[in-house]
């Protein structure tokens, strides 16, 4: 996905493909069944192209991965931490396989979505675009659906809109400062019969990543935000035939939509 002439090491580039420890890999090396570009390269140390090279071991063709792009439908009852306290972490949900460290750094989320909060949940080795996607600068858009305790009459409607879209106001919480929000969007959809505990439900797109930030914004316009789930980061969004609980990696295509940033940074 991410273009990089980097090269590593045969050895390196073996053990993190899951091929066992640096000890086991030098033997598999020396042995001769490891093929560069279809020739046999018996050193250990030799450096490989990560974009350009490809590799051979014991006949099977491996694909050498710089760094994993992972979507996951998150379920409620995990936490965004790669330690687990009260709840397990999201990385539980990851094959074994999957759960490593990889060629371009260790695992992490992009953003984070509190424990009782479901849907879109990228995790990543690429801490370059987990740094530009979670900036400020960028004003990355992330939509949510959302699920009301209080219904919500035509005119508030109206005003809702109005409110977010000036910007809101949010209260202290915990750790997280008093702060005036940036505008946000939002969009009323129908209560659908598989809504049956939400008395409105709506969309909404925000463009930071403050803590609690939208059941804050909502506490503000003096709502309660039964249930939330983000379908959109960027330009990317849920792939809903993906189970809660589910992840797959992300298609190129996916990885551009996610990843192209506009040019509306500040
Ligand atoms: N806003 C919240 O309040 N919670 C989340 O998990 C994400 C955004």
């Amino acid at each position: 996905m991410k273009q990089t002439t980097r090269t590593e090491r045969l050895d390196k580039i073996l053990s993190n493909s899951g091929f066992g420890t640096r000890k086991d890999v030098k033997r598999l090396v020396r042995s001769g069944e490891v093929l560069v570009n279809g020739e046999p390269v018996k050193n250990p140390e030799f450096h490989v192209s990560i974009e350009k090279d490809t590799l051979c071991v014991e006949g099977v063709d491996v694909k050498i991965k710089w760094h994993a792009y992972f979507m996951l439908n998150k379920p409620a009852g995990y936490i965004c931490s790669t330690k687990s306290g009260a709840y397990p972490t999201v990385f539980d949900l990851l094959d074994e396989s999957d759960r490593r460290t990889y060629l371009g750094g260790d695992l992490g989320t992009i953003g984070r979505l509190d424990a009782d909060t479901e849907g879109l949940l990228i995790i990543t080795s690429d801490g370059d675009l987990n740094h530009r996607l979670t900036s400020p600068k960028w004003r990355v858009p992330k939509t949510y659906l959302v699920h009301l305790a209080n219904e919500v009459d035509e005119q508030e409607r109206e005003s809702y809109v109005a409110d977010l879209a000036r910007g809101v106001h949010i209260e202290a919480e915990a750790n997280a400062e008093a702060v005036d929000c940036l505008p946000a969007q939002l969009e009323w959809c129908d209560v659908q019969e598989n809504d049956k505990t939400a008395a409105a439900v709506c969309k909404i797109t925000v463009y930071e990543g403050k803590f609690h930030e939208v059941k804050r914004l909502f506490a503000a316009l003096g709502n309660e935000v039964t249930y939330l789930k983000r379908i959109r980061m960027n330009r990317l969004f849920l792939d809903e035939s993906l189970a809660c609980g589910q992840y797959r990696e992300l298609t190129k295509e996916e990885f551009d939509l996610l990843s192209t940033l506009n040019d509306e940074g500040v």
